[in-house]
Order: structure tokens, then C-alpha cells, then sequence
């Protein structure tokens, strides 16, 4: 793992980021061919984020964007026919690489260590439908959110289950995930407590374990349950009324890694402004 030395010693020079503004990178036209000199660095010590002066940010491989996910989680992340990376995450993630001149390398990976390979410095961003949370902040830096998602409930048409009585239910979720971490918190926390919460390598599986009657209920965030609803017809699933708090999704990075950080962040606000972003949602999300 020699690029995680070169990667720390980069974050040994972090600037102060708050004055550089965030927006640096003069992202537009071709930063392409000029900027990022990766791992070789050179030239980190200019903080001044000026329109006309690259981003000295390193990445894990030179010349690259390496996102580590969870492609389990429709419409952010799947795998198509061929099996390639798709969806929000994965072409958001593509436009920012694009804009700071590197090519997008997706790294599919379970959803706990798509986490910690961004942390240990073996991937460059983490997308993956990830909520901001406390416990994470103290391990991970985030961008600004560009999305939100509330927990909701997926069960069996027809069946007794109900928001109120989840308690004395059986509950699937994806292991790592908020759903699980909520779910199989104490009853005093609002959780149902660990013996009732499945924890699932997917919420795919857990959602093949509520089809199968293994579980009474599936806990994951909305926009993949409705896809499993979807993509499970014949299985008759539902979405009960009601839900959780509100999450809010944000890309993970390195902890200490200001000037990816900046370029990263500056990089999503841009596609935000410019309607490229809302472009790549709505090509996914379509209301029917
Ligand atoms: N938003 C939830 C969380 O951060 C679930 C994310 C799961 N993502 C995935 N790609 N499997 O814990």
C-alpha cells in the first residue's frame, strides 16, 4: 500500500481550508491536462484557491478518482447488465472526477468497508448513499450534503405488522448501515433492541429474507425501498406510512485531507449550480 504514504504525507500539509473558500479549482473549461499532479505532488503549498490556480490535491493512484461504495443501493449505486457500476452516486462521482481532470475508478466493495477505505486512505472518496452521522465525522471528513433519504419500512402486503408493533417483530436490514444501527439500538433509544435486527451483507438479501418470510420487516432508506418494492412485484411488498428522521447524504474522504476535501466539494457545488446534478437525479428518479 505504498499510496497510502504518499497520500499521508500530503495530509501532513494541510492548510488552513476554511480561507480558500471551498470553490476552488477554476473547474470549468480544461483544469484537465494542467492540474493535479497527484501522488508526485509538487506544488501543495500554494494555498491561495484563486479561479486561476489547479488544486494541489493528491489522490490514492495519480491521475484517478478512486470511489470505494456499496453497489447494492439503487438508484445510487448498482450494477447494470454487464455488470458496471451505475446509478446517482456513481455518475455524480464521474462529473466531479471529470471536472478535476481524473478519471473515475468505482471500487465495489461491501458497505462497511467502502467506509473504511476511504478512512485507511485506499480509496479517495466514499459515495455510497452515505448519511452524515456523528460517530462518523469523528472518523471521516464529508461534503456538503447532496442528498436526503429517511428509513422506512418495507413488509408483506397484508401482513400484521405495523409501525407500532415492530418491536415485537423480526427486522432485516443491511449490516453497517443506519437502518441497522437504529433498529437494533435499545428500546429507551427508540431501537427494537439486537435480538430482533437481522443484519444482512445487502439490502438486497435482507429484502429476499422479507420475500421468504425470514423476517417480518426490512429497515433501509426510501429510494432503495422503493425499488425493491418494485423490482419484487409478484412478492407483494408495501411501504408502511411513516418514517424516521430525515438523513442527509454527503461524500465521505480521508480525514485531514483538506485540499481533496476542497476541490471534491468544490467540484459537487458547481455541478449543483449548474443543473448537472439535478440532470443525473432525474435521469434516475422518476415519479410513476
Ligand atoms: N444511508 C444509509 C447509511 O449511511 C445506508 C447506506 C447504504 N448504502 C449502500 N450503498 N449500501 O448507513
Amino acid at each position: 500500500m505504498k499510496k497510502i504514504l504518499a497520500l499521508t504525507m500530503a495530509v501532513a500539509m494541510s492548510l488552513s481550508l476554511a480561507a480558500c473558500g471551498g470553490g476552488n479549482n477554476s473547474a470549468n473549461s480544461t483544469p484537465a491536462a494542467s492540474s493535479n499532479p497527484p501522488a508526485a505532488s509538487g506544488s501543495q503549498g500554494g494555498s491561495s484557491a484563486d479561479a486561476s490556480t489547479p488544486a494541489s490535491f493528491t489522490t490514492v493512484e495519480s491521475g484517478k478518482l478512486h470511489m470505494s461504495t456499496n453497489a447494492e443501493f439503487p438508484p445510487y449505486e448498482m450494477l447494470d447488465d454487464s455488470g458496471a457500476p451505475i446509478g446517482i452516486d456513481v455518475e455524480v462521482a464521474a462529473a466531479i472526477a471529470q471536472k478535476l481532470g481524473l478519471e473515475l475508478v468505482v471500487d465495489d466493495m461491501g458497505f462497511d468497508a467502502a467506509l473504511l477505505a476511504v478512512q485507511n486512505g485506499q480509496s479517495d472518496i466514499a459515495m455510497a448513499g452515505i448519511t452524515v452521522r456523528e460517530d462518523r465525522l469523528a472518523v471521516m471528513d464529508f461534503t456538503d450534503s447532496y442528498a436526503t433519504g429517511v428509513q422506512v419500512v418495507i413488509v408483506k402486503e397484508g401482513s400484521d405488522v405495523t409501525m407500532d408493533n415492530l418491536g415485537e417483530k423480526m427486522i432485516g436490514t443491511q449490516l453497517g448501515t443506519t437502518g441497522y444501527i437504529y433498529a437494533s439500538d435499545t428500546p429507551e433509544n427508540g431501537g427494537y433492541g439486537e435480538d430482533h435486527v437481522i443484519g444482512y451483507e445487502t439490502g438486497a438479501v435482507a429484502v429476499q429474507a422479507l420475500v421468504k418470510e425470514q423476517v417480518d420487516a426490512v429497515i433501509i432508506d426510501n429510494l432503495p425501498a422503493q425499488e425493491y418494492v418494485k423490482a419484487n412485484a409478484a412478492a407483494g411488498l408495501t411501504i408502511l406510512e411513516g418514517a424516521w428522521v430525515e438523513e442527509n447524504y454527503a461524500i465521505g474522504l480521508q480525514k485531514g485531507n483538506a485540499e481533496l476535501l476542497n476541490a471534491v466539494n468544490g467540484a459537487l457545488n458547481e455541478l449543483k449550480a449548474d443543473g448537472t446534478f439535478q440532470g443525473i437525479v432525474d435521469k434516475y428518479i422518476t415519479a410513476d
